[in-house]
């Protein structure tokens, strides 16, 4: 996993927490003192060692605290891939490009980082699909994400789950737009 992602998660424990907490969390996922650098990329378990000891230490359902962190990582998400943001596209037309251009751009920047394959179709021009199928289960951050883009963008969605051959399919659609 990209190394923004864990320094992401750094801060969001010292957010949550004190610098105490925060060595006793590192602590528990046996990596106390590892330095993450942003443009390396890390093992998978490290940080799933560091969500679960967060989890475990602050005492925080582990699907709200990745939404949590989803909401937290999108701002300076979008500062870092902003070059590849177009600035006229709408929070729709962001989701609509996640795949083809943003994940694309991550993958092929981030050797060793491997952002979820999203299956992405446009409805209409307030809806958007997403099937996620990732091996990860890290579907409340895609969520958190979702919900904080079109926060970015002043705009309220709605977001449905359906379960899907290994995965889950989400409908994020345009609140108050009326249409189906
Ligand atoms: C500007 C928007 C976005 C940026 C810059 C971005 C970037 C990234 C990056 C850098 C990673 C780490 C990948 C790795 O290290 O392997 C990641 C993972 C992830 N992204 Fe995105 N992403 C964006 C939007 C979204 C959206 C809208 C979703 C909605 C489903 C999403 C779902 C995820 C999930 C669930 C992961 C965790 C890894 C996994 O489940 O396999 N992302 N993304």
């Amino acid at each position: 996993m990209h190394g923004i992602i864990f320094l992401q998660l750094q801060k969001f424990i010292k957010a949550s927490s004190s610098p105490e907490v925060f060595s006793k969390i590192m602590d528990e996922a046996k990596l106390r003192g590892k330095f993450f650098d942003a443009t390396k990329a890390y093992p998978d378990e490290e940080l799933v060692a560091i969500f679960s000891a967060t989890c475990k230490t602050l005492n925080l359902d582990p699907e709200v605290a990745l939404e949590e962190f989803g909401k937290f990582i999108t701002p300076p998400l979008l500062v870092t891939y902003k070059p590849y943001i177009k600035s006229e596209w709408s929070c729709m037309d962001l989701l609509e490009n996640i795949e083809t251009t943003i994940h694309r751009v991550v993958r092929a920047s981030n050797p060793g980082a491997t952002p979820p394959e999203l299956l992405i179709t446009r409805i209409n021009p307030n809806e958007v699909q997403i099937d996620y199928t990732s091996k990860r289960k890290m579907l409340s951050l895609g969520i958190g994400i979702i919900k904080k883009i079109a926060e970015h963008y002043n705009e309220k969605v709605t977001i449905s789950k359906t379960a899907i051959p290994n995965g889950t399919r989400l409908m994020v659609k345009k609140a108050g737009t009326g249409l189906k």
